[in-house]
């Protein structure tokens, strides 16, 4: 976060190439399904619950860094809009937080970030390395009710299109007001200006501290000096 280094994006694994249900959805690791979903691969820590007839299935996807007070209000809102809610959450790899948020984020891995959502009561699954574009495959294979994201900036695809273009166009989508305006940068920001205050409050200590170092040398040296008079 501080260095602003970006090594740490060159090494992302990109588990969405495992994630393959077969034709049949029988077999895990062939087929042509490109979501690695939580139900298949980390299930001790999703809801462990298989959507059931009558819940209303919810998408919504981010990058869900620093995972905060302001996502777990987006969270319960997005939870609060059905009766039965079924909440899936989309989580964009590396590389794609990388490409729109730009600078060095995200801060945490995609497996810490699913971690941390996995955690919040709201929801009941998570896709690891979900498309960018909220797409037909998508809604289809989730059988998708309701797509929501918050009030937040959308940046746009790869190409310049809206990620939300289908939802919409199918009447599905949703904007939420999570009541709170906490992002991801400003928890940065919080942390960088902390920084520099303490670098400032530190070169002040130093040069006090260097002060008196260098006046104790003065009195030092003209000690000796009186020394070697009487000596003579
Ligand atoms: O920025 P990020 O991709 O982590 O956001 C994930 C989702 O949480 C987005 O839909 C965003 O609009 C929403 N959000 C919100 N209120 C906040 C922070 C995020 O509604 N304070």
């Amino acid at each position: 976060m501080l260095l602003m280094t970006k090594a740490h994006h060159s090494t992302m694994v990109r588990l969405g190439s495992l994630c393959c249900k077969g034709p049949r959805g029988l077999s895990p690791w062939t087929g042509v399904c490109q979501f690695l979903q939580t139900s298949q691969k980390i299930i001790q820590f999703a809801s462990g619950q298989e959507p059931q007839p009558g819940d209303t299935i919810i998408y919504v996807a981010g990058a869900f860094d620093l995972f905060h007070i302001g996502h777990v209000d987006f969270l319960e809102m997005v939870y609060k809009q059905a009766e039965r809610p079924y909440v899936i959450v989309g989580l964009h790899f590396d590389q794609e937080v990388n490409r729109y948020k730009r600078k060095n984020y995200p801060i945490m891995n995609i497996h810490e970030r699913t971690l941390s959502v996995l955690a919040c009561r709201y929801v009941s699954e998570v896709v690891i390395g979900a498309p960018y574009a909220v797409g037909k495959d998508l809604l289809d294979h989730f059988k998708v009710d309701l797509v929501c994201h918050g009030k937040t900036e959308v940046f746009p695809d790869k190409d310049g299109s809206d990620p939300y273009a289908e939802p919409k166009r199918r009447g599905i989508f949703r904007s939420i007001d999570s009541g709170n305006n906490l992002t991801t940068d400003d928890i940065v920001q919080r942390i960088i200006e902390n920084r520099l205050q303490f670098e400032a409050r530190n070169q002040k200590k130093e040069a006090k501290e260097m002060a008196v170092i260098e006046a104790m040398k003065r009195r030092e040296a003209r000690g000796s000096r009186k020394g070697k008079f009487f000596i003579l």
